[in-house]
């Protein structure tokens, strides 16, 4: 198995509190890694640690045997890291078509290089035709001219994990995808990521608190506890932890 992300002896604060304490963390190639933990036990600061969107304070992060420990989330996205788009980043007033297209022409900048933009005035056809499939693959049909801000809370979900996806990584990461759907959305959103993860090839890595979820979709899970990693393996071997048992999944 190729190992696509090394994390080492991770530390992050913010101001006087540790969040992370010596977190180690690998990704293999082609795995759906979950993250599990009880609410701030950090794993939303994990993935931004991972992603670029924050620093470390001391530790290292490699990327494909890379280095990226200095680089910023951007730099890590052009080596494949997707990370999925917060809601807040969705711009709200336009279309959902619209929003996938600005992804699409982000990455092509990010690939190209500014030069890329100079110029050029309406969507060329191949980002059109590119968007037309996202919107096919992920079932946005019913919404494409919507402002995106009216979209139903699984909608906009839907619209998030395509525009990660015009991204083009080779690591999706979602933080809480599942988050504040009803039972059945969830399903579906469950049936989606692992329809796209195969049909992409991705690795993925998220985190998740719906335990259906969590065991749906896990090829390796770990837990997070106060900051620190507690178990990490086998889906069944780590819910049969004792550890486990007894700080995270004994409480639900
Ligand atoms: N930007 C921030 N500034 C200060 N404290 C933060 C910040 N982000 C997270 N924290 C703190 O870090 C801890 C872990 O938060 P988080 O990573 O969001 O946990 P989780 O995603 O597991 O619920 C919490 O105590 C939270 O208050
Ligand atoms: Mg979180």
């Amino acid at each position: 198995m190729t190992r696509i992300m090394e994390a080492r002896a991770m530390h992050k604060s913010y101001g006087q509190v540790k969040v992370l304490e010596d977190v180690s963390f690998d990704l293999e190639e082609g795995e759906a890694h979950v993250v599990i933990g009880p609410n701030g036990a950090g794993k939303t600061t994990l993935f931004r640690c991972l992603s670029g969107e924050t620093r470390i304070n001391s530790g290292s992060i490699m990327l494909n045997g890379q280095d990226v420990t200095g680089l910023a989330g951007w730099q890590r996205v052009q080596r494949g890291i997707g990370r999925s788009f917060q809601v807040a980043r969705i711009f709200q007033d336009m279309s959902a078509f619209e929003n996938l297209i600005v992804a699409i022409e982000t990455r092509e900048r990010s690939e190209k290089g500014l030069w890329a933009s100079f110029g050029h005035i309406a969507p060329r056809r191949a980002v059109m035709d590119e968007a037309e499939r996202l919107v096919h693959e992920l079932g946005l049909e019913g919404t494409l001219d919507d402002p995106a801000g009216t979209l139903s809370h699984g909608d906009k979900k839907r619209l998030e994990l395509a525009m990660s996806l015009a991204l083009r990584p080779k690591v999706l990461m979602l933080d809480e995808p599942t988050a504040g759907m009803s039972p059945s959305d969830r399903s579906e959103a469950v049936r989606l990521i692992s329809d796209v993860r195969a049909r992409y090839g991705l690795t993925l890595l998220l985190t998740e608190h719906d335990m259906e979820v969590v065991f749906g979709l896990a090829t390796r899970l770990t837990v997070l506890h106060h900051g620190a990693i507690i178990a990490s393996g086998e889906p069944h071997k780590v819910r049969a932890d004792a550890r486990v048992r007894e700080v995270y999944l004994g409480q639900h």
